[in-house]
């Protein structure tokens, strides 16, 4: 079951996992995309492929796909990757989109997360991957409920894996923490992806890879690239002076910080 599976990473891992025959539920908003993408691999992999059209910011649209996930027979992989990012300061942005980046990256992971693992934990079997970010290890202007709600989604991973290793319980989690990745994440919010290094940049192929490489290891955290594997190491031991005064230098982040948020 893999959420955000419309586009980018969420795609990505449907590929993957159909190469691998296994059976799918797709969830996004965008119905005729999944459509698509599920007869496509239906053609190709000859796999099941079940679609659910759900806003999983809004209350209704969760307790659906949470109802999917108590109904899915043998369901052994829930990836919560379902996302978006918002531009420029906390204040001046809607808050509304502010409430919405919370409702999708912090509670449908919790009530999806919640109900896989009551399905998963007692037959013995199953995994969880919350597609967090390495803004996740970042505290950053103009990004503060993104790197706040990706942080959360890293921290509450690490907590179910010590319950999970403390009950000696088979089923696996994992924060997967990628870096620039080429999906439409930065079409939606309107940044030009010349302005950010080529080198910074992965395929979702690549960074959905090295996860179902570390779930299969049982990593609990899984940061694709080598890159970003030193980046978040140094981040998280730069003493908090040392990192606010690379932040206020960055003067990328300054140019994009400007413009309202866009959204689908
Ligand atoms: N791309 C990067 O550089 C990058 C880096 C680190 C982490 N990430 C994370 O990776 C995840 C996937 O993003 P992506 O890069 O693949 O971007 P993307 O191509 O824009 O994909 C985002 C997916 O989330 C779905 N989505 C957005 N709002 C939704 C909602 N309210 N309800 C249900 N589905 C919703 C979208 O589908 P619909 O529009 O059809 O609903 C789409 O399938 C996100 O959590 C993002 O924060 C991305």
């Amino acid at each position: 079951m893999i959420t955000g599976a419309s586009s980018g990473i969420g795609e990505a891992f449907a590929r993957a996992l159909a190469r691998r025959g296994h059976a799918l539920l797709l969830i996004a908003r965008r119905e005729e995309r999944l459509a698509a993408l599920a007869a496509e691999l239906r053609a190709r992999h000859g796999v099941r492929v079940e679609t659910l059209a759900a806003d999983l910011a809004s209350d209704e649209g969760l307790a659906r796909a949470a109802a999917a996930v108590g109904a899915t027979d043998g369901l052994t992989l829930l990836v919560n990757n379902a996302g978006f990012g918002t531009r420029g300061y906390f204040h001046a942005g809607a808050l509304d989109e502010q409430e919405r980046m919370h409702r999708l990256h912090v509670m449908a992971p919790v009530r999806l997360t919640h109900a896989a693992l009551n399905v998963m934990i007692p037959r013995g079997e199953g995994g969880v991957i919350q597609v967090a970010s390495v803004a996740a290890f970042a505290r950053s202007s103009y990004n503060a409920s993104y790197c706040a709600t990706k942080s959360w989604m890293a921290v509450f991973t690490e907590g179910l894996h010590l319950e999970l290793r403390e009950m000696g319980s088979p089923v696996r989690v994992q924060a997967l923490c990628p870096g620039f990745t080429y999906s439409e994440f930065h079409d939606v919010l309107g940044i030009d992806r010349k302005t950010i290094a080529s080198w910074l940049w992965m395929s979702a192929d690549a960074v959905v890879e090295e996860s179902l490489r570390g779930l299969a290891r049982g990593r609990w955290l899984v940061i694709p690239g080598l890159v970003y594997r030193w980046f978040a190491a140094v981040v998280s031991k730069l003493p908090v002076r040392l990192r606010l005064a690379v932040e206020a230098r960055n003067p990328q982040r300054k140019a994009r910080a400007g413009g309202v948020p866009i959204t689908r």
